[in-house]
Formats: C-alpha cells, structure tokens, sequence
C-alpha cells in the first residue's frame, strides 16, 4: 500500500476507531462485500476502505484527509440503488463512505410540516415519524426499510406516488452538503419559499453524490389521505389503458395517486415465481394488461362534488368496462387486499432477481405515445434478437417504464439450471449494449429520457455521454468542475 493510502486509513482510524473503519486488505472481503457490490449484483467494486461516520463534521474530516491522501470518496446510504451509482471501482484506490449511523431525526415541526433528519434515516424511518406526527411523507417505493434519506435524495428517486406528490425534489426543503473542498453548507432553513439566489439545493438533489454529501435534509409532509381505493383491474391493450388513464385522471380530480401497470412478460415472471399472488380468476389474462389504480380521498365527507364521494366505484369501474376501457377489475374492500395488489406490482423486480439478468430500463416518455412507443421497439426488439422476453411495467401514470428485456429462454429441459443461468448471463453480456442502444435510441426518437427514477450511475454512463447533446454534457461538466475540480466526489459515475 503507498504512502498517502497509509495516510488515510491511519488518519481515518485515529477520527473514527477501528470499528468504523473496514480496510479490504487489513479486515478481508467480507467485512467490505456488502458495500461493494450493488443491489443488482451487477457491479462488483474493489474498495481501499469502507467509513462509517456519525455526524457531518467527521464526514468533512474524511474529506480533508482524502484531499490531503488524494483519494476519491464515494456516498453511499442503503445500497438499494440500481444504476450502480453507489458502488466504488474496481481499482482499490476509492473509499465508500457509508452514512448508515447518521440516522438521527433531528426536529420535527407540525406546523411547519416539516421533519430535519440526518441522511442515514431510513425512508420508512421518516414515514413513521411522519405518521407520528399524523401526517404523511408521500414519497414511497419497494425498498422503505433500507434506503437512506440522502439516496433518495442524490438520485431523486420516484417510485409509486410520483403521480399525485413528485419525485423526492418536490418533498426537501432544504439540505446540509459537506462540499468537495471540506467546507460543510447548512441550507436546513426548511423554508417553503425562497428567491433570493440560485436554488443551490437542487443542484445536490439528483447528482448521484457527484457534488457533495447531502449530511442532513428538511422534508416536508402532506395530510393523510382520509381514505384510499385500491383497484387491480385489467385492460386488453396499451391503447385501452392509456384511454382509461385519461378518464380516471379527469374523473377523479386530482385524488388519482397511484397508476400503475405491468404487460405480460411480467406477469409471466409473476406468474412463475409467485403463482399465489395471482387472484385465480385472473390467470386467464396473462397476454392483457394488469392496472393498479388508487384514487385517495382527501376532503370532508360533506362535500358533495367530490368525485370520489359521489362516485361508487364498483359502478364506475363497470361503466369503464361498458365503454371498453377495461375488461375486468377487483376494487378491494380491506387492506389485507390492498396489500395484496400492491404485492403484485412490487414483486416485478423480485420475480426478476430470481428470473436471472436484464436488460433493466428506466425510461420517461411522453404518456401520449407510450402505445406507439412500445409497439414499434417491441417489433424492432423481437425481429434484431429472436425470443427475448419484454418485462415491460411501471408507472405509466408518469410516463415512466421499466422496459426490461429477458434473454430468450433456453429450451429448459435440455439444460440444468446452473446451466440455464449461465446462458443468460452469457446473451445479456454479448448483447446489452446493442440493446439498451435500440431501446434509448427509441426513446430519443419519441423524445424521452434515458433515466426517469434510478439515475445514470454507471450502468448508463456511456449512454448518457452519447445522447445527451454537447451543451449539456459542458454545462454539467462545468458545474462539476466549480464544485469539485479535484474529482474527489464519486468518480466514474454519470460524468
Ligand atoms: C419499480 O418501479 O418497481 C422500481 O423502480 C424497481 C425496478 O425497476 O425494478
Ligand atoms: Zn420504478
């Protein structure tokens, strides 16, 4: 090990103790595993060390050695990210700083709405003391339990209420950044409105922990919804289903917060990996579209235009499938079913993982033309690379897709599936980049972007050097440069 990697781990040893400090070569691979590979198991970094501080002055201490040691730093919170932006390279030269034990709620303001917490809080974490407080932090996706307030926010993520509350930046306030330079910037004000400047928060929110670490946030909160509806219905067509969209959406008036779907390449996975999810008379539809709608309810029960209290929705939903917008639906009466709906929708990423690699997708459209957009990249797909699967579905309601595609299957009674596995992973690895060029160049042409909610990472770093237009790429790479000229802050990722 040089002299200026000794430097480090000496200094970081002496400011956090040897327990909070992992070195690979001094405590092995398992003690760093976790936090060098990603959710996906797709990348596989080779850290020098891995740093678990407590607060925002020892993460600036980390900064000021790795300055004065010449290593670059990378964030990371849960690791739940699926672009690989939170995973170091292979060259055992970076340190992931891992803000985990920073997971203190600092304040909670009812009045204001408001909750101040420290990075590390876990996103469910936040929606209990929200609900502590008897309101409600909107933002929500599958992995709650694990995923870290400063993730969510240095990749904006989305997830399932974007239709009704935005991606994480509609939901912060305000953050505390410890900059490249050492230098830590409190902008916790958590004031709702603020014009005297540049909006610096929003700089740091979506950068994928390339400017800076996002140490603490301001979130603000919403009331309850006072009741929700949740619905599992089905649709014989994209066309269909962007038609009942749009007449949910102008019916219920807002109150529609959830618009979900999954086409049949995912419910095959569904169907495979977890038969029981299924309600039974539902099998029968697995070459349709599955739909979750959930309309909330958030007004007094006396006022009489609301749609959802005018509105019966068993009467609603019959009427739709009168009109042909739908087919068949379940409008579920208890949680126990809502939950169950909502399994189903979750369990598409699950069923994937077992199902073995993609090519994932992470792509916004305009809502208009996602029937057309995937119509014809689907006849593209299928005639360039015979048999792939499309496990097409998310939130159409913001036109945002997860358009996976699955290798074909590889005849399955022929090979074992130690073999299969290494099949597939062999189709993805020849050919994701052709593909993913098929589907991005797609999404150009119909004016879309490469990334809605999971960020560019590294998975889509090439993709975005090549799409993005010159001006772009130099007005990004000059804020980068203003920020952290020494490239200190995650690089190698999107940049
Ligand atoms: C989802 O919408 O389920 C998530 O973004 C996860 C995924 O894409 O696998
Ligand atoms: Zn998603």
């Amino acid at each position: 090990m040089d002299d200026l990697k000794k430097n480090f781990i000496n200094k970081c040893d002496e400011l956090l103790g040897s327990s909070n400090l992992k070195v690979l070569d001094r405590d092995g691979w398992d003690s760093v595993r976790e936090f060098s590979v990603d959710w996906r198991k797709k990348f596989v970094g080779k850290p020098l060390a891995v740093c678990f501080p407590s607060s925002s002055i020892e993460v600036k201490k980390i900064v000021d050695i790795a300055i004065e040691s010449r290593l670059s730093l990378v964030p990371q919170g849960g690791n739940t990210g699926l672009s690989g932006g939170a995973t170091p390279n292979k060259n055992h030269e970076q340190v992931v700083v891992c803000l985990k034990r920073m997971n203190k709620i600092i304040s909670t303001d009812y009045e204001n709405r408001t909750i101040t917490l420290q990075a590390g809080c876990s996103l469910s974490q936040l929606q209990t003391e929200a609900k502590k407080l008897g309101l409600f932090f909107p933002l929500d996706f599958t992995s709650r339990e694990d995923a870290t307030v400063g993730g969510f926010l240095s990749t904006n993520a989305g997830g399932l209420s974007v239709l009704k509350y935005g991606s994480a930046r509609s939901m912060c306030l305000g953050v505390e950044v410890v900059l490249p330079n050492g230098d830590i910037w409190n902008g916790l004000g958590g004031l709702r409105k603020d014009n005297a400047g540049y909006d610096i928060k929003d700089l740091f929110i979506g950068s994928e922990g390339t400017l800076g670490f996002i140490t603490s946030a301001v979130v603000s909160l919403v009331s309850n919804p006072t009741q929700k509806y949740t619905s599992l219905l089905i649709s014989k067509d994209l066309n269909s289903t962007l038609n009942f969209f749009c007449d949910v959406q102008l019916k219920s008036n807002n109150q529609l917060t959830a618009f979900e779907i999954m086409t049949d390449g995912s419910i095959e996975l569904l169907m495979n990996y977890f038969p029981e999810l299924i309600p039974n008379n539902f099998k029968k539809y697995k070459n349709s579209i599955f739909i979750l709608v959930e309309i909330s309810e958030f007004t007094s029960k006396n006022q009489i235009d609301d749609f959802v209290q005018s509105t019966n929705f068993h009467d609603y939903f019959q009427e739709c499938i009168n009109k042909g917008l739908i087919i068949d639906g379940i409008l579920s009466g208890n949680k126990k079913t809502t939950d169950r709906f909502w399994k189903i929708r979750e369990s598409v990423t699950y069923a994937s993982a077992k199902d073995g690699p993609q090519v994932k997708n992470d792509i916004s459209l305009p809502i208009s033309s996602i029937p057309s957009f995937v119509e014809i990249l689907t006849k593209k797909l299928k005639q360039k690379f015979p048999g792939v699967r499309i496990i097409n579905f998310g939130h159409l309601g913001d036109g945002n897709l997860h358009f996976n595609i699955a290798p074909p299957i590889f005849s399955i009674t022929k090979l074992s599936s130690e073999e299969r596995k290494i099949a597939h992973e062999e189709y993805i690895k020849e050919n994701e980049r052709i593909i993913r060029r098929c589907v991005h160049d797609e999404v150009v042409e119909f004016n879309g972007s490469i990334s809605a909610e999971h960020g560019i990472g590294q998975l889509r770093k090439d993709e975005y050097a090549r799409i993005k237009s010159s001006t772009e790429l130099a007005i990004m790479k000059k804020i980068k440069n203003t920020f952290d000229p020494n490239n200190i802050m995650n690089p190698g990722k999107f940049l």
